[in-house]
This record gives structure tokens, C-alpha cells and sequence, in this order.
């Protein structure tokens, strides 16, 4: 039995959302979807290349690959950042070879020499070197030889963006508002704490997917029931989205519970300290931060029995953040509305997402791997704000997905994505049924790509029958 749609409602709007909706598996199995996400979506959406940190000094590049596509982005100045396609205008050799087992490449340059004939372009992208130009007869000019700049690059919290079409919306009107709710966490002062990366066997939104909602936790992540509940809301902002842990019961919702750092079950003096040191040392040292997990082992010490949750996070909170003052890590004011509609983790249209706290964050990003929808390049790695020059060197690390490298958690959300891509192709699969209070992260994002790709792959509400 197929799952029975209504075919003639129009565009979803928000609130069809909350609705029991289906959206068909071709996003993830047709080589023809990925075709059109190739020609609709990677060339016209602002996509995150890279973070200013990849290049903090004058001449530092890095390079951004998307599908068929690949940009260098150079820091030209103390405050300037310029992208160009990665082509030599001679005859097409990559500037900057970029080959499929890396998933960027960094470095500094005075000037850039193409490797095939040596035509030379200053950090401006002019050409300052072609070699017996003469025998051109005099065409060539400045604009026939100089770098092609990538049409729009804006940076937000520490992040580059980029966007290939000419006259796209801005990069803020494109963020909308989760500028105003997540900029007061100031990624831009976190730097990174480790970060992989891995070729995978699924497409990419099913990568993706698997870290949009925390449904998944209680049949994934079994170990961690016995910390803490795991109900959770999901809610669209314009094309991205959020999820925040829920309580069935409004009247145990508290500003600190949509997010990550929380109270755990029982004695909160206990559980919080065990839940935190629980998801940090299973997460591989990310979604936490040292000051907090000691902090909040030092609860049951500091507070007495029958102390009420509010008041035991209230403390954990200022005794972590008193700690990391002392080591100059100075935290962010965040109020208890914004820390609330905050929640646990935004998916940003359409590949970023990043699971947040004051001075911590964890992020994903994943992008198709050449023609194969069945493949990705997935990456990992999570942000933590340090004292001044205290900040570790790293560098991409390839990490096959197994416990040693990821924890264990990551780990056991790899071993669903692989076998989600395959079980997707069965004739048995009816189709998807997304939960429609937990996960509309996903429906949201199916419905802007069905939006962008001309229909394809629209999300449909489930009739009864
Ligand atoms: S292709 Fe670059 S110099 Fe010839
Ligand atoms: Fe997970």
C-alpha cells in the first residue's frame, strides 16, 4: 500500500508543517534529483564555504568545493576577503589543484602561478604575468586574463558564505532570524577544537538529516536514556529550522531546557553532572566544554539535597561561568528568552548545522561527493571559546566513521545513515513518515527544495484512509 496524499493542496505553508506529511525518496536515490540540485540549488543558494579562522593571515586561501565547482577564497588585506573560481583564464588548468581525497586546501600565496604554463594573477586576481604575450597580436586584456571573482561572499559569526548568482538576496536577509536569535552566542570569538571529515556512503541529506532531530535518540542512543528525556519540538524560521528538547508538560518547560546544557533525571545536583559528562565524553569532547562538566561535578559538593532544578542550573551556570572568567574566557549575556528560543540545534538551508551553547558549539556540513547520490563528503567539527592565544592548532583530519575517531554517539548516527540510504531503496518502503512535531526541520527543508527544484521531491500531507 502507497501512503494516500492530498495531490491538490497548494504550497505548505508553516503551519502544514505540524501536519502528518510524506515527501518522496528521490531526493536521496535519482541521480536526476541530484542533476537538478547541481543546475537549481548549489549554484543560487548562499552555502557556507568556509570560517575566517581558515585564514587568518594576508595571502592565507583555502579553497571551497561544491559539485563541479571550486572557489579559492584569499585573505587580501588585513580586513578583506576575496573569492575566485578556481580556474586559470588560459586554457582551464585549476589554480589550485584540488583533488577528490581532500576536502579543502590551504595555504598562503604572495601571487598565484598557474601550474600548466605559469600565467601569473597578484591576490587581486589581475593578471601580472602571461608568458610571450605578443604572439596574441594584442587581444588580450585585463578582463580576458584576470580571475573570475565569485559573484557574492559575505561573512556571519565567524563563518564565509558564498553565493554564485549575481543579484541574490543578501546574506542577512537569507539568515532572517536566526541572525537575531543565534548571533548573541558570538561564534565568531569560538575557534575550532577538532575537525573531520569523511567520504560516506549516503547522500548528503541523509547525512544531514541525521542530526536534525533528537527523535532518534531513544532508538539510537540508548545509553543516554537513563541521563535524560529526549521529547523535542521542531519549528521552521524561513527556510532553516530548530529543534529544542520538549516537555510533553508545559509546566516543567524552564528557559535551560530547550537546549543542552541541562538538567538531567532525578537529583539534579547528580544528573545534570552526569548528563553533561555523559554527552561530552561521548560526543568526542564537543557539545560541552571542560569549565561546564567540572562545574558541574562540583554540584553535588556545593548544593544541598532537595535544592530545585532552577536554582541547581542557575548555579552550575555562574560557578562555570565564574571559572572561565579567572582563565579569561569571558561568556556572552544571553537571556533566558533568547537562551529558550535558542533551543538545542538550527539546520541552516541547506547543508550547515550547528548544535549551540555559550561558549561551545558542535556543526556539521555536508556536500554531495561527484555524481553519486549514494555518496557525500561529510564534515565535523566542533568550535569552543578559549583565553587569548590559548586556541589549539588543527587541521582537517580525514577519520574513517568509527567510535575511536567520532565517540560513540557520532558513531552509532553513522551506522543508521548508511542503512537508511539502502533501505530507502526498497520496494518494500512505503514511503517516509516524518513525526510532525519533531521533525519538522526535514519537511521544512524538503518543502524549500521542492521549491528551488522546480517541484521536485514536494512534501505532501497524508490523507486518512
Ligand atoms: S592553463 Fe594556466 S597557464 Fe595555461
Ligand atoms: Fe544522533
Amino acid at each position: 500500500m502507497s501512503i494516500p496524499t492530498d495531490d491538490n493542496h497548494g504550497p505548505l505553508s508553516d503551519e502544514d508543517l505540524a501536519k502528518p506529511l510524506t515527501y518522496p525518496v528521490d531526493a536521496f536515490l535519482s541521480k536526476e534529483y541530484l542533476d537538478k540540485e547541481k543546475e537549481l540549488l548549489w549554484p543560487n543558494t548562499w552555502q557556507m564555504a568556509a570560517r575566517l579562522e581558515d585564514i587568518p593571515r594576508i595571502g592565507d586561501y583555502i579553497t571551497y568545493n561544491i559539485c563541479d565547482e571550486s572557489i579559492v577564497i584569499i585573505r587580501t588585506a588585513e580586513d578583506t576577503i576575496k573569492a575566485y573560481y578556481n580556474v586559470c583564464p588560459h586554457r582551464g588548468r585549476q589554480l589550485i589543484s584540488t583533488p577528490d581525497d581532500q576536502n579543502c586546501v590551504r595555504g598562503r600565496k604572495k601571487s598565484f602561478v598557474c601550474g600548466f604554463h605559469g600565467w601569473q594573477f597578484n591576490l587581486e586576481g589581475e593578471n601580472i604575468g602571461i608568458l610571450d604575450e605578443e604572439d596574441w597580436q594584442g587581444v588580450l586584456n585585463k578582463s580576458l586574463t584576470c580571475l573570475t571573482p565569485v559573484e557574492n561572499l559575505d561573512t556571519w559569526m565567524g563563518w564565509i558564505y558564498v553565493n554564485f548568482t549575481k543579484d541574490c538576496e543578501s546574506l542577512s536577509e537569507f539568515l532572517g532570524d536566526v541572525d537575531r536569535i543565534l548571533s548573541p552566542f558570538q561564534f565568531d570569538k569560538m575557534r575550532y577544537k577538532w575537525r573531520q571529515w569523511a567520504v560516506y556512503p549516503c547522500n548528503w541529506k541523509t547525512a544531514i538529516e541525521a542530526f536534525m532531530e533528537p527523535y532518534h535518540v531513544a532508538g539510537t542512543h540508548t545509553q543516554l536514556l537513563k541521563y535524560g528525556k529526549y521529547y523535542a519540538y521542531s519549528k521552521p524560521y524561513g527556510l532553516h529550522g530548530v529543534s529544542g528538547f520538549d516537555e510533553k508538560d508545559a509546566s516543567q518547560k524552564t528557559s535551560q531546557s530547550t537546549g543542552v546544557a541541562r538538567a538531567g533525571l532525578g537529583d539534579p545536583r547528580i544528573s545534570t553532572y552526569e548528563l553533561a559528562r555523559e554527552n561530552y565524553e561521548t560526543v568526542n569532547y564537543a557539545a560541552s566544554t571542560d569549565t561546564l562538566v567540572n562545574a558541574a561535578k562540583r554540584l553535588q559538593d556545593e548544593l544541598p539535597e532537595g535544592t530545585p532544578v532552577a536554582e541547581v542550573m542557575a548555579h552550575w551556570m555562574a560557578s562555570a561561568k565564574a571559572d572561565d572568567a579567572a582563565r579569561g574566557v569571558i561568556w556572552p549575556e544571553i537571556t533566558p528568552e533568547q537562551q529558550a528560543e535558542s533551543g538545542l540545534a538550527w539546520s541552516l538551508f541547506p547543508n550547515q548545522t550547528i548544535l549551540h551553547g555559550r561558549t561551545f558549539a558542535l556543526c556539521y556540513r555536508v556536500r554531495p561527493y561527484g555524481d553519486d547520490p549514494n555518496k557525500c563528503i561529510f564534515e565535523s567539527y566542533a568550535l569552543e571559546r578559549y583565553p587569548e592565544g590559548e586556541e589549539p592548532q588543527t587541521e582537517w583530519v580525514y577519520a574513517e566513521p568509527s567510535s575511536e575517531k567520532w565517540g560513540m554517539v557520532l558513531a552509532q548516527d553513522f551506522a543508521n545513515m548508511e542503512f537508511v540510504q539502502k533501505g530507502m531503496k526498497s520496494k518494500g518502503f512505503r514511503g517516509t513518515l516524518p513525526n510532525p512535531h519533531q521533525e519538522q526541520k526535514i519537511t521544512n527543508m524538503h518543502r524549500h527544495l521542492a521549491r528551488v527544484l522546480e517541484g521536485r521531491g514536494q512534501p505532501k500531507l497524508i490523507k486518512k484512509s
